[in-house]
């Protein structure tokens, strides 16, 4: 979703901004721009529809001097169709202030008629150009009251960046809702951005802005108002020198992050997990397991409203733990019961998701205990959050997310353990699950060695429009998760249902044109699955089994794609990624655009 990039400093903007861009666009965008200032007071701007390169293409034959100071901006649309009128950096009346903008101001049409009555026209469809043509209506003078001003009128959420043509060493801002960064380096160089790691390598040190916050960088100093504190006594963290953004050899970023998964279970047990002694031993874990707690609830969205669908069956299953589940877009907006003797699980890749920062708010607001599974630390939600656990997922550049979720059911996993060693858990049932588990990352390597007869099915099956994915109790989450990755990578229609729900509907829909993928492992509804595979090739439809290696019905399906059988609670990881890579590749035969899939954003930071 919308990323936001700024520099100012000795050096010309121009390309500063375009690479800054480029590392946030795994964010999702669908147009970018950049606007600079020099010091002889012009403002230049240059705007694309479509990727990072466009506009790159279209800097490479600009020579720019002396400008020095930029914004920059990839937009993932929300008010107004996709076009460069809408795209930011949007400018005042009089063209003396840019800005760009991540977030909705949710009051901008009130605000708008406002400004109109007042003589402002507007160029563009956008909430943004509202919040420069009304800084520009309340500027006296003072950049910095006149942003007060703005922020005490505008609804959030934002993240802002404004240049003065007027003041060409001048970046200023706020941050209400959505992420901002400052960084500066030893050359006293400054970089504003959205998320810290588009600043790696670039600066030595950075601050994450606080809501609230109010910024300005003038001559090489910064400032935050709102708490009046000078940056540098404020600083926060000290930069890591890891390289994340490296493809290696593989073709998409999407398949490297697949590929990583055996190391990322590696990481996520690292610290919590001794094998040799067969104990689980943390101290965030220990402390939540001994809060007494009765109940959970999840709250997340998307895979990791998925991941929260497998967690809720480890906790009810292992720990004897009743939990229910639910999406965070949806959760704000009910009725709230929220007690103490509940645990407020929130699920978050990014740590950064809209819906489910502001459900976290209020369940705090109403004194419940907030419990994060986040993989970005210092993000909102980790921030926000009473307690939390690290997934250990690294990065995920590529926009629908993989790896984050196999770290994500992992730590569910080792959450359901300690709580269950703490309840009623059986010691052998503990024992025969950490031992199980110490063999996964090298269970998931062994399988990622099947990729090409994966995509010899998914080649099979890429001119099918339609398909199913079931699944029951465990595995119904993992069809979940593999239908939503058949959409977001080969736009292919899909429907996720419990196999047992078929008969109930869904089977009208079933012809030799439909493909159902059943994911059934070796467990207890094994046999009920294979009753709805009957139901399915009875009416002719064609089923492809995600199945274990033992299975003796193995001829019963069309097609199937084999793992090796398990653990109940562990075969859902080899399920996982047999299901990413038949999306991976289905995507990539019928030429997607695998790592930005159309219309998504990585971080989505709207409600
Ligand atoms: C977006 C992403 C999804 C992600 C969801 C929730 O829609 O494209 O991949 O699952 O947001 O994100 P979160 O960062 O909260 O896990």
């Amino acid at each position: 979703m919308c990323g936001i990039f700024g520099y100012t400093g000795k050096k010309e903007a121009m390309d500063i901004l375009t690479n800054g861009l480029a590392q946030l666009e795994y964010r999702g965008y669908d147009s970018a721009g950049i606007c600079m200032v020099n010091d002889d007071h012009n403002l230049y701007i240059i705007k694309a529809v479509g990727r990072v390169m466009e506009l790159k293409n279209k800097t490479n034959w600009i020579k720019l001097t002396w400008y020095t100071t930029g914004i920059g901006h990839t937009r993932w649309a929300t008010h107004g169709s996709v076009t460069e009128n809408n795209c930011h950096p949007h400018t005042s009346s009089d063209a003396r202030f840019a800005v760009v903008h991540n977030g909705i101001i949710e009051n901008h049409s009130e605000l708008k008629m406002i400004l109109e009555d007042q003589g402002y026209v507007f160029y563009s469809e956008t909430d943004t150009e509202v919040v420069v043509k009304l800084f520009e209506y309340l500027f006296n003078g003072d950049n910095l009251r006149a942003l007060r001003k703005l922020t005490s009128v505008i609804e959030w959420a934002y993240a802002l960046v404004f240049i003065d043509r007027e003041k060409p060493s001048m970046l200023f801002g706020a941050k209400l809702g959505s992420p901002l960064v400052i960084g500066k380096n030893k050359e006293n160089a400054w970089y504003v951005s959205s998320d810290y790691k588009s600043l790696i390598g670039l600066v030595d040190e950075y601050i994450t802005l606080e809501d609230g916050d109010i910024f300005c960088i003038e001559n090489g100093e910064c400032k935050i108002i709102n708490r009046w504190v000078e940056f540098i006594r404020d600083k926060e963290h000290i930069i890591e020198t890891e390289q994340i953004m490296e493809l290696w050899d593989f073709p998409h970023f999407m398949l490297k992050e697949i590929y990583e998964q055996g190391q990322v279970l590696r990481n996520v047990f690292a610290g919590r997990i001794d094998f040799k002694t067969k104990t689980i031993n943390n101290i965030t874990l220990n402390e939540v397991v001994t809060q007494g707690f009765e109940r959970v609830h999840i709250i997340a969205s998307g895979t990791s409203y998925h991941a929260g669908c497998l967690g809720r069956q480890y906790l009810e299953n292992l720990a004897n733990l009743p939990t229910e589940v639910s999406v965070s877009t949806e959760f704000k907006y009910g009725t709230q019961f929220i007690d103490k003797k509940t645990l407020y699980i929130f699920v978050s890749q990014s740590g950064e998701t809209a819906d489910s920062l502001e459900s976290m708010k209020v369940v705090k607001e109403k004194w419940g205990y907030t419990f994060g599974i986040i993989n970005v630390p210092g993000s909102s939600i980790a921030r926000l959050a009473h307690a939390w656990l690290f997934t250990h997922a690294g990065t995920e550049v590529w926009v629908a997310s993989s790896k984050a979720f196999t770290a994500q059911i992992a730590t569910f996993l080792i959450l359901a353990l300690a709580f269950g060693q703490k309840r009623n858990l059986e010691n052998t049932k503990f024992i025969s699950i950490l031992t199980d588990m110490e063999k996964l990352p090298a269970r998931i390597e062994k399988l990622l060695q099947t990729s090409d007869q994966i995509r010899l099915i998914a080649e099979k099956y890429a001119p099918y429009l339609n398909f199913f994915y079931l699944g029951r109790s465990y595995e119904l989450p993992i069809a979940m998760e593999g239908s939503l990755k058949l959409k977001e990578l080969t736009y292919r229609h899909s429907e996720a249902y419990s196999s047992g729900e078929l008969k109930h509907g869904p089977l009208a829909l079933i012809d030799a044109n439909f493909p159902s993928i059943i994911v059934n492992g070796s467990w207890p509804l094994y046999s009920k699955n294979l009753s709805s595979v009957q139901e399915i090739k009875s009416r002719g439809g064609k089923v492809i089994g995600v199945i274990a290696d033992n299975d003796v019905n193995k001829n019963l399906y069309d097609d199937f794609l084999i793992f090796e059988s398990s653990l109940r609670e562990t075969e859902v990881f080899s399920e996982t990624v047999i299901l990413q890579l038949f999306a991976y590749h289905m995507a990539d035969v019928l030429g997607r655009d695998i790592d930005k899939p159309r219309n998504l954003a990585k971080s989505v930071t709207v409600e």
